[in-house]
């Protein structure tokens, strides 16, 4: 007798659902991280602080842009831990909590 596969289908929903909620959870935990540590330079979603750009003489990409989203997500997790050029080490994100920050970044992409 074949084992049908329809009958696999509810499993397979259920799976999904809980993906879907995991990462949103993964990108609210990263919200956190991100609110405490980056909002104060590049703002609440991702645009820059003006004032931050002006003293520091740099211009912000947009967190969200293609320029930015098109870095692996190793760039991205090196970028916002160790800095990149002109931005300093931050200091105090727990290496577990590394997803979640990068789910939270990948959630700024314009669409
Ligand atoms: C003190 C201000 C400051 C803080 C805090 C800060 N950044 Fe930055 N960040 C910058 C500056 C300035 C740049 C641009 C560097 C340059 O172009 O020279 C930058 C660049 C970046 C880039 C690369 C963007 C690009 O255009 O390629 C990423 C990604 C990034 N920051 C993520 C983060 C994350 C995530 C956090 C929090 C964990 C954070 N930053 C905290 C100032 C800051």
């Amino acid at each position: 007798m074949r084992f049908p596969t329809s009958a696999l289908l509810p499993f397979f929903a259920v799976y999904i659902a809980f993906q879907v909620m995991a990462s949103q959870s993964d990108s609210q935990a990263g919200k956190a991280i991100y609110d405490a540590k980056c909002k104060t330079c590049h703002g609440a979603n991702g645009e820059g602080v003006q004032a931050v750009a002006k003293a520091l003489k740099v211009e912000f990409r947009h967190l969200g842009s293609k320029e930015v989203q098109s870095k692996s997500d190793d760039d991205l997790i090196k970028a916002s831990i160790d800095g990149i050029g002109k931005m300093k080490p931050v200091k105090g994100i727990p290496e577990d909590r590394t997803q979640n920050l990068l789910a939270f970044l990948r959630s700024l992409a314009k669409k």
